[in-house]
This record gives C-alpha cells, sequence and structure tokens, in this order.
C-alpha cells in the first residue's frame, strides 16, 4: 500500500512512481552485508587529515563523555533523562546543523551519528567552545545504532545530503533502502518526523519512490514544490555551500511524518 499523499502533491507523486519504474528493477534490494551477515549503511572515509596537537588534546579530554558505546540495547532516554524530545542527526559531517539545532533547542536531546574522524573532530571542538550539553555522538555506522533502539523512541531524524553514490552499481551503498527505512519507520514514534535533504534530483526521487512503499511513513506537502524550500531556521551546511559553489542550485527538503 503506498503512502498517504494529499493532492497538492498528485503530480510529483507521480512522477516519482515512474521513476520507480524505470529505475528500480529490484524494488526488494538490499544494502550490501557486513562479513558478519550484518547489513551495512556506511561506505565512505572513516579517517582524514590527523588532528593537530591542539585539537587532538581537545579531542582526547571531551569525546569519551559524549561518546555512545554500545553494550546490546540502547534506551535514548536514559542518555537524556529530562528532554522533551530526542532527535538524531545521520551523517552530519562539520556538524553546522547538529550544534545550531542544539544551542536553539536546549530541552531536546540529539544524537549524532558520524565516522569521518575529521568531521567528529570538528563537532567535538564545537561542543567544547559552545559548551553544549544536550548531544551525544555515535562514531560508527548509523543503522548499527538504529537497530539497538527502542520502538518508536525517538521524536525525528535528520538526513542531510547523505552520500549520493551517482553510479548506478553504487546505488545500492545509498543510505535510504528499505532496510534503514524499515528501522526509521520502527525508531521513529507516531506523528514523529523524518527529513531529508538533497541537491541530487535522482536522490531524491529514489527516496520517493522507496518512501512511497514505505506505509508508514506520509508525505504530505503543503504545496506542489514546496519541498525546494528549506526547513524553518535552515542555514547552509556545508555541503549544501559547496553544492552551491559547483552550481547546483536547487535543493529537495523532504519531511516524512511517521503514520
Ligand atoms: C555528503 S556528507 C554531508 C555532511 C553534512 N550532513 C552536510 O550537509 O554538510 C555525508 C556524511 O555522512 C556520513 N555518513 C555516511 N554514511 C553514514 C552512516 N551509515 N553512518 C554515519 N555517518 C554516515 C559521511 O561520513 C559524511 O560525512
Amino acid at each position: 500500500m503506498p503512502a498517504k499523499v494529499n493532492l497538492a502533491s498528485a503530480m510529483a507523486v507521480a512522477r516519482f512512481f515512474f521513476y520507480d519504474a524505470r529505475h528500480m528493477t529490484k524494488p526488494d534490494h538490499q544494502l550490501p552485508k557486513t562479513r558478519s551477515g550484518e547489513p551495512r549503511a556506511f561506505f565512505g572515509r572513516r579517517s582524514g587529515k590527523k588532528l593537530h596537537g591542539g585539537q587532538q588534546a581537545v579531542f582526547d579530554a571531551t569525546l569519551p563523555d559524549l561518546e555512545i558505546k554500545l553494550t546490546g540495547g540502547l534506551d535514548p532516554r536514559e542518555l537524556f533523562p529530562a528532554a522533551e524530545k530526542i532527535i538524531i542527526e545521520i551523517g552530519y559531517g562539520g556538524g553546522e546543523h547538529l550544534a545550531l539545532e542544539a544551542g536553539r533547542h536546549p530541552d531536546t536531546g540529539y544524537i549524532g551519528c558520524e565516522v569521518f574522524t575529521g568531521g567528529i573532530g570538528k563537532m567535538v571542538q564545537t561542543i567544547a567552545a559552545e559548551g553544549l550539553s544536550n548531544i551525544r555522538l555515535f562514531t560508527d555506522d548509523a543503522l548499527k545504532l538504529l537497530v539497538t533502539l527502542p520502538d518508536a523512541s525517538i521524536d525525528e531524524v535528520y538526513l542531510l545530503y547523505p552520500d549520493p553514490w551517482p553510479k548506478t552499481r553504487h546505488h545500492k551503498r545509498r543510505f535510504v533502502s528499505p532496510t534503514t527505512l524499515a528501522e526509521l519507520a520502527r525508531v521513529i514514534r507516531p506523528a514523529g518526523q523524518f527529513h531529508f535533504a538533497t541537491d541530487i534530483e535522482d536522490y531524491a526521487n529514489w527516496t520517493l519512490a522507496h518512501i512511497l512503499r514505505t506505509p508508514q511513513f506520509s508525505f504530505a506537502p503543503e504545496k506542489s514544490g514546496g519541498w525546494h524550500e528549506p526547513y524553518p531556521g535552515w542555514e547552509a551546511t556545508r555541503y549544501e555551500q559547496k553544492a552551491r559553489r559547483e552550481g547546483r542550485l536547487v535543493s529537495f527538503y523532504f519531511s516524512f511524518t511517521r503514520a
């Protein structure tokens, strides 16, 4: 059964179904597996430039208090006992959006997932410099974290400018897949939201095609094309700034609601 759509998005939806028919020859495609047979959703670089002395010292002193270590199931309420909401950001990169939102919403607990050491280092420095106390970091594949979370334990998830994997043979590496959407649908509470932004039209179409066959999520933009307007209070992330410099001037900012 397709997800709910309103009239304003009907044309767009028809286009995405057309995309679906043309490109998703294997509708049940699954993520590649790790050696131990678990689905894997991270395929990028783990390490970047070495941190210089001062950065390394802040990193070593601060990360242990922030880092989430998985030892069995994870109850996010234990991380943030007094939080009004709990939000996850997957692939926060340099952490611009995560830090901005955490500073604006001190009563919300944020879990940031990032694997690239350069990004983690920058995030740790920002947390220390700005005294942010409502962020915890997971430094491995976000899917490993998702599968350990209880049902309906998260209010919102952001996936901003995920790696586009443009070659057709690499599409199966895209973070959006039946496996990850099933996990997101399980952990996001009813009426919670999954936000997805990209500058790559093919990935936007890919995501809508997958969402439309995930009945737990609905896509009901107020007006056709409204998904080109950024989220309220939005400031461009580093990747969005790069996209604009490279001439990719249009982005897609989707929000899907958990039924
Ligand atoms: C293209 S960058 C975008 C970064 C940031 N969101 C922005 O808009 O500037 C994608 C980021 O997602 C991270 N990433 C990709 N797959 C991931 C996964 N499975 N778990 C955690 N992070 C992931 C990458 O390391 C990379 O930093």
